[in-house]
């Protein structure tokens, strides 16, 4: 499999490659980020994406249920019998009319992908099948990861679920929400606790990795002929940790053909080590300020004409209780695609008649807390959680109501409030 599948060096100056199973995500020559292709020649994939719609039918093969590996043909890396699956990518897409409406787009053209379905609750299952399997495929021991809270939680499941790997996680103090430490506690991963925030936590991590992925995949289908057109990304920032906002639309940082201004870049991270300036959102999933995937997002908002915004936590909280409040919940970091899709319509840079998707990356018992404090009548609750952070109202806030232990008060408020 050597030759047809590779890894391969981004920089275009470089384009080295490397055997599949090499461990290394940095290009050993130049210090890029490294991509997996493929030789398509040697490959024969699907002529249209409605064939891997029919394996749908088949769910007693766990490939073909999986979300993920039931496009196998697109991600020929692995053989069959070495893939770890666990079920991933199972998610829904959901139409939300009442969201559309916030939103500000007609009815019909707002959908919530809800990847809070996934085994571990996040969309992190998706790419951690891939890089489990490749993990197995280089025979490793232990699978660590740094994390926010749901890269962990979901390493943690695939190592108790799988049984072939010890997981080994590094969390910030204080930084991840129970819901996400419950998990990796329960799934008994090695729980490393540093003192400091994420970024400290590791200096690398695949950040923006959503983005990366998709432009990554659209590419790869229209190469193929798969895809007629590409989706435009938006890509929504915590306005309290908005690396990419500032970089991408407030000084102007493109991809440039694969030759992006890397003393740009470095001049914002130096500036942000100089002025001590941490990461600081409710979101605390998104709460980072080095996403290394940086020139891999770059290259996906060149080819997907992508735009980047930024949400405040108060604009996250009221978008989160709507999609709520519309039926699939989620966590703070995955309200912040709603917020930023009702700030483009407004803009118009998203007409009322466009087709639009957000994804939900989490799900909402995740961070449990965000959600009560939001919700809660008391004051204290509130500020203690989301005051501090410059989130002045519950706008859309739905409190519960106190009552007497008495059945006809109990009744009389249910009649008032209903
Ligand atoms: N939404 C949620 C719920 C996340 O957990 C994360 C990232 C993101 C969005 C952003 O992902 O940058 O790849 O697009 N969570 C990581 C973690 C960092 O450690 O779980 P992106």
């Amino acid at each position: 499999m050597a030759d047809t599948v590779y890894q391969r060096c981004i920089n275009p100056d470089c384009s080295a490659t490397f055997a599949v199973e090499q461990t290394n995500f940095l290009c050993s020559r130049c210090g890029s980020l490294l991509d997996v292709a493929y030789d398509w020649n040697r490959f024969a994939p699907p002529k249209s994406l409605r064939d891997f719609e029919a394996k749908w039918a088949d769910r007693a093969d766990p490939l073909n249920l999986s979300g993920v590996w039931r496009f196998r043909e697109l991600m020929p890396f692995a053989p069959s019998d070495k893939i770890m699956t666990i079920g991933e990518g199972q998610t829904i897409l959901q139409k939300a009319d009442a969201v559309a409406k916030y939103v500000g787009l007609e009815a019909g053209k707002l959908f919530l992908q809800y990847e809070g379905l996934n085994p571990s609750g996040s969309f992190k299952d998706n790419g951690m099948t891939a890089a489990f399997t490749h993990a197995r495929l280089a025979g490793a021991r232990r699978a660590a990861c740094a994390s926010t809270g749901n890269t962990s939680a979901s390493l943690a499941v695939f190592c108790s679920a799988t049984g072939l790997m010890r997981a080994v996680i590094f969390i910030g103090s204080g930084k991840i929400s129970y819901g996400k430490l419950a998990q990796a506690l329960d799934h008994g991963a090695l729980t490393v606790q540093i003192a400091g925030d994420f970024d400290d936590a590791m200096e690398r991590v695949q950040n923006l990795g959503n983005v990366s992925a998709f432009g990554k995949a659209f590419m790869e289908l229209e190469e193929l002929g798969l895809l007629k057109r590409l989706p435009r990304l938006a890509v929504i920032n915590a306005a309290g940790a908005n690396t990419f906002y500032q970089l991408y639309e407030k000084q102007g940082l493109r991809w440039h053909g694969g030759r992006p201004d890397r003393q740009l870049a470095d001049r914002y991270f130096d500036r942000l080590d100089a002025e001590k300036l941490r990461a600081s959102t409710i979101a605390s999933a998104i709460e980072i300020n080095r996403p290394v995937n940086l020139p891999k997002a770059l290259r996906a908002m060149d080819r997907c004409g992508g735009v980047v915004r930024e949400a405040t936590d108060q604009e996250i909280l009221d978008a989160k209780a709507k999609v709520g409040a519309g039926g699939l919940g989620c966590e703070p970091a995955s309200a912040a695609s709603v917020a930023g899709a009702r700030k483009l319509r407004q803009e118009g840079v998203i007409a009322p008649s466009d087709r639009v998707v957000c994804i939900l990356t989490g799900h909402q018992l995740k961070d449990p807390n965000a959600t009560v404090a939001y919700h809660s009548t008391d004051q204290k609750t509130f500020d203690d959680v989301l005051g501090q952070r410059g989130v002045r109202r519950a706008t859309y806030a739905n409190r519960a109501v106190q009552v007497p232990n008495d059945l006809d008060e109990i009744i009389k408020t249910i009649e008032l409030y209903s």
